[in-house]
């Protein structure tokens, strides 16, 4: 099988790349991916070189949503496109929502396009939980509750699985939406909570925690997502959405405080900030489509999850603090100005 995958040396699409080789050595994957400051060759540096010489791997620098770039790869024929090349961060489409439609919204626009042009077999788009707004205490997110994004992150993100229905619609495509909830794991940009608050920690920075910190997500090792959108990609229904969810749900306090004592760090680091502007209260995931029909369940809980990559970003320092020494500093010290 051929993949194209987007956005494959970002934190998931990497870990997705990792996944494939590992599991179907004979795949051949092309990487598209405009490495915004969010995309790091990096990630790939262990394997791209050896799958590059096998023939099996090679990486394009560019936009999903330049048409003339994504034509060129799949005029050579590719079996499948699995879209993960987005704008990721919900702060930053607080500050700036264009090029989330610009990526998120344009770029699925072009691959769809492109897809049906050169008759692609499978199109699988990688979505979030978030499309369905927010919960109360009660209840969890399914396939068939309504769309109601809050951010412009999830809303960019909304109008892309729009798009996707559409062309299985009304042109037929073969398309598969996922709908995950919230990742962590190795090679995640140190912006989101998790990592975030990890090499905070471990130079003894504040951190920032939003509103009353109560704010609750469902967690999911990254390496389980990957294996949910392998089965999605191999078994799933056309024009169907799978949910993927870690079933585990908790705080930010907690997860602060996780953190906190895996580094042995005091709680007088945790600063109370002003809230993030319509902060979703809490998402949780019914997952029970994914399971029943494709058979797939996590492997991690959280415990272990947790433990696993808190051991990886104290192994791989160099790794974060380049990044977070770059363009990254800049935008961050602006977005906590005031806070
Ligand atoms: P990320 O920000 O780590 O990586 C995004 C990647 O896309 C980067 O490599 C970046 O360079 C690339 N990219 C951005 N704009 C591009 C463009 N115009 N053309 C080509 N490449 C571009 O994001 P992530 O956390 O790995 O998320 C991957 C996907 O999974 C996204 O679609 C996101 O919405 C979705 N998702 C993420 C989570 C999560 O918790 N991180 C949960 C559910 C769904
Ligand atoms: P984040 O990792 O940005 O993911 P998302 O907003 O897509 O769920 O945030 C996870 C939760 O952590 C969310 O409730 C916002 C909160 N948060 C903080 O309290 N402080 C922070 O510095 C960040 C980045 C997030």
């Amino acid at each position: 099988m051929k993949l194209l995958i987007t956005g494959g040396a970002g934190f998931i699409g990497s870990n997705f790349v990792r996944h494939i080789f590992k599991k179907y050595p004979k795949y051949k994957i092309i990487n598209l991916d405009k490495l915004t400051y969010a995309g790091n060759l990096d990630n790939l540096k262990d394997i791209a070189d050896n799958a590059a010489a096998e023939g099996k791997y090679s990486f394009v620098r560019g936009d999903i949503s330049d048409k003339v770039v994504v034509e060129d790869i799949l005029k050579d024929g590719v079996d499948a496109i699995i879209n993960f090349a987005a704008e990721s961060h919900v702060d930053r489409s607080i500050d700036d929502s264009r090029v989330f439609v610009d990526t998120n919204i344009i770029g699925t626009q072009v691959l769809l396009d492109a897809a049906l042009k050169f008759q692609v077999n499978r199109y699988i788009q990688i979505s979030t939980d978030e499309v369905y707004g927010s919960l109360g205490p009660t209840g969890k997110f399914s396939e068939s509750t309504p769309l109601a994004p809050n951010s412009p992150y999830s809303a960019s993100k909304t109008s892309a699985d729009l798009f996707v229905r559409a062309f299985y619609e009304t042109y037929g495509l073969n398309t598969v939406i996922t709908r995950c909830s919230n990742n962590y794991g190795p090679y995640q940009f140190p912006e989101k909570l998790i990592p975030l608050f990890i090499t905070n920690a471990f130079y003894d920075q504040e951190l920032p925690l939003y509103g009353d910190g109560k704010n609750i997500r469902d967690w999911i090792f990254v390496t389980d997502h990957c294996k949910a959108i392998d089965l999605v990609l191999h078994h799933g229904k056309p024009g169907q959405v799978y949910n993927i969810g870690g079933n585990e749900e908790k705080d930010n306090t907690e997860i602060t405080k996780t953190i906190l004592n895996a580094l042995n760090k005091p709680e007088s680091l945790i600063k109370y900030v002003k809230d993030r502007p319509g902060h979703d209260r809490r998402y949780a995931i019914d997952d029970s489509k994914i399971k029943n029909e494709l058979g797939w369940s996590q492997e991690y809980d959280f415990e272990t999850g947790m433990n696993e990559t808190v051991k990886w970003y104290l192994d791989n320092k160099d790794w974060w603090e380049r990044i977070k020494t770059g363009e990254y500093l800049e935008f961050y010290s602006r977005w906590y100005e005031g806070r």
